[in-house]
């Protein structure tokens, strides 16, 4: 299948579910749905770019998947790291740029440097940006954001009258991204589940069944085709 070329989404936001079930269903450890993920994440990069979309944003751990058994968190982190030295260079030479949101600090030490070391090796690239949510909350962001106004206000940089929508989105992780305009989450379930809470007001969602081991890049192709039937109205008429 071609890819669609009606209305492109410029930001995709994915929240990548069911990777736990897709493993599940195998009779296989976790992990092994997790690795899988790791995949689909790699062609579901190249559908981006073919469609030439500007902004992706995975959902790659939230800041609630610390509770998770010590076991997985410990092989997910390994799997980032892995996943990391093992595609910065298919990165650069495909034009993405590597970004992350959240808590980073919250990351172990050997993640947290492969993280600053593929964001710096693919920073002049100038394709598709793909934003890694990692240790991320929607709720937390908002928190820290509103602690990064109240700094300004206090050292006198701005009155405290001045804060619009427009200045408080300046003080969150995503200031230098535009807002999602399409919303994918797989697995079926109806959630936010805490996930960029502020951007997502306007942005339009697409719920598949499929798990995320099984989305390809003609799921991606569906999503976005749905997105270019889609009326926005930003609560105007
Ligand atoms: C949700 O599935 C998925 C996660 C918590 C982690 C997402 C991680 C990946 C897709 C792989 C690694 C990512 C990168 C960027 C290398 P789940 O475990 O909640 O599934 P379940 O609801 O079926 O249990």
């Amino acid at each position: 299948m071609a890819a669609p070329h009606k209305a492109i989404p410029s930001h995709v936001a994915i929240i990548m579910d069911g990777n736990g079930r897709w493993a599940k269903e195998r009779g296989l450890p976790r992990i092994k749905g997790h690795e899988e993920g790791a995949k689909a994440v790699k062609a579901c990069v190249e559908g981006c770019g073919e469609l030439k979309i500007e902004f992706l944003t995975l959902y790659a751990f939230s800041a609630e998947n610390w509770r998770r058994p010590k076991s997985e968190v410990l092989a997910l982190m390994g799997l980032l790291e892995r996943f990391l030295k093992e595609k910065t260079s298919e990165m650069a030479e495909n034009n993405v740029r590597l970004q992350a949101i959240g808590r980073l600090t919250d990351l172990p030490a050997a993640c947290q440097k492969q993280l600053h070391k593929s964001i710096e090796q693919t920073a002049k690239n100038k394709g598709l940006t793909l934003i890694l949510a990692l240790s991320y909350g929607g709720r937390l962001e908002i928190i820290d954001g509103i602690k990064s106004l109240l700094r300004e206000v206090d050292l006198g940089h701005i009155d405290r009258a001045m804060i619009d929508v427009e200045m408080f989105s300046k003080h969150l992780y995503t200031r230098y991204y535009p807002d999602p305009d399409l919303l994918i989450r797989t697995s079926g379930e109806m959630r936010i589940s805490n996930f960029l809470l502020w951007q997502l007001s306007y942005t339009e969602m697409y719920v598949t069944p499929k798990l995320w081991p099984d989305f390809g890049k003609e799921d991606l192709f569906a999503a976005v085709e749905e997105f270019g039937r889609r009326q926005r109205r930003y609560g105007a008429l």
